[in-house]
């Protein structure tokens, strides 16, 4: 019977499926929920010092469905971090841990550019028992005004240094959370290990219009008439998160052998969290597929990744980590491919159809008898 429960960076989760960073992590309450429903670990809302400065709009979602016009297929959100005072948040975490002692709680933090502000919360969090950290370097919107999130992801010199001072006060094991909204997120990723972080999360949401209403040519999702580009999740990413786990995970494997890699962006299935493992994922998150399917979902997700990985004969999720990375290559190097493919087909045919005809009494094949009959008879 193969098994779930796995360790990452000394955390030892039942499952690798986390909840990720947002609304099904909002407070303790949906926390709880999460771990009752046997979720592998609890990725909280973002956190800062000052959540006064954290001003929300409604609407702040957008779906996008199928051509059935039931199924959601991309979400797009202008939503900031949490807006609930971080002593709130602390008072929760701690509420948490004696709650559920064995269950992985994974705080999200953020802040701005000063060494200061980024010790003092990762201090505070840890004091209070969380059991790892989550940096978020990568929301999209809202934030970047600030040079916070996604506008400190862009920046591999910045993020490099920040982490750097994360490292300094951690004592618990620090994942970075990489922005899709970058031409190459090896580069982000690689200097979030280059500091010393443990593991590197991918992706957060791609930066997004939903799309413009037809009637008032007004952009959505509208707030008085206005709107600002947000964030895009869900299962229309899911092609974009695959590629760029798989980019991270080639970099991971190249140069830092012994760091991990936690892969969303559209997980909704035992089958979606296999592919992001095949690819090099160690866990997968899931955000949106939460607000949609409600936290009892993780059971299904795992009698799916179980039912599948008893099929392939996979006893744990190590069996098959990263087991499809070989299978990426150049553009060049598929034509090279194909074309030895045909040539070797094209010898194989002439070798064939040769055996076919008899030149010489020792040409005879029992196999080939009637066809070699054949071909020696008048048309
Ligand atoms: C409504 C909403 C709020 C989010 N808030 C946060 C956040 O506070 N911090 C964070 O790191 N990511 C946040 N995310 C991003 C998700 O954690 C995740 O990276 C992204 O949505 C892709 O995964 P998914 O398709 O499973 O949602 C949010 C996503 C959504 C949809």
């Amino acid at each position: 019977m193969p098994t779930l429960a796995t360790t990452v960076d000394g955390l030892s989760l039942p499952n690798p499926f986390i909840i990720g960073s947002g609304p099904p992590g909002t407070n303790l309450n949906v926390i709880a929920k999460a771990f009752k429903e046997g979720w592998g670990a609890v990725i909280a809302k973002t956190v800062s010092l000052d959540a006064s400065k954290v001003i929300n709009v409604s609407p702040r979602y957008a779906k996008l469905y199928a051509a059935d016009r039931e199924e959601v297929i991309g979400w797009e959100n202008i939503e900031l971090i949490s807006d609930r005072k971080f002593d709130i948040w602390l008072d929760e975490f701690k509420k948490c841990k004696d709650m559920f002692p064995k269950g992985v709680l994974i705080a999200s933090i953020m802040e701005e550019y000063s060494r200061d502000a980024w010790i003092e919360i990762v201090e505070r969090c840890q004091d209070v028992g969380v059991d790892a950290f989550e940096l978020n370097f990568s929301c999209p919107h809202g934030l970047p005004e600030r040079k916070m999130g996604a506008a400190m992801g862009q920046d591999p010199d910045v993020l490099e240094e920040v982490c750097g001072w994360v490292m300094s006060a951690a004592k618990k094991p620090v994942w970075a959370k990489m922005t899709p909204n970058v031409t190459h997120i090896e580069d982000p990723s690689r200097a979030a290990l280059k500091a010393g972080c443990q593991g590197v999360s991918a992706i957060n949401t791609i930066r997004s219009v939903m799309g413009v209403n037809l009637e008032t040519l007004r952009p959505e999702p509208t707030v008085e008439g206005y709107t600002t580009p947000g964030g895009y999740s869900s299962k229309a990413v899911k092609p974009i998160a695959l590629r760029m786990v798989m980019e991270i995970a080639q970099m991971i494997k190249t140069e830092f052998p012994d760091r991990t890699l936690s892969g969303l962006g559209g997980v909704e299935t035992g089958g979606d969290a296999a592919q992001f493992i095949l690819l090099g994922a160690d866990t997968v998150q899931v955000c949106t597929g939460v607000m949609k399917f409600g936290y009892e979902h993780v059971k299904p997700m795992c009698d799916e990744l179980l039912d599948w990985m008893a099929k392939k004969n996979f006893e744990t999720l190590a069996d098959f980590k990263g087991a499809s990375l070989p299978y990426f290559t150049t553009h060049a190097d598929l034509v090279k491919r194909q074309a030895e493919r045909k040539a070797a087909q094209k010898s194989a045919a002439a070798a064939a159809s040769e055996k076919k005809t008899v030149g010489a009494d020792s040409d005879w094949s029992g196999d080939s008898f009637v066809q070699q009959s054949n071909s020696l008879a008048r048309g």
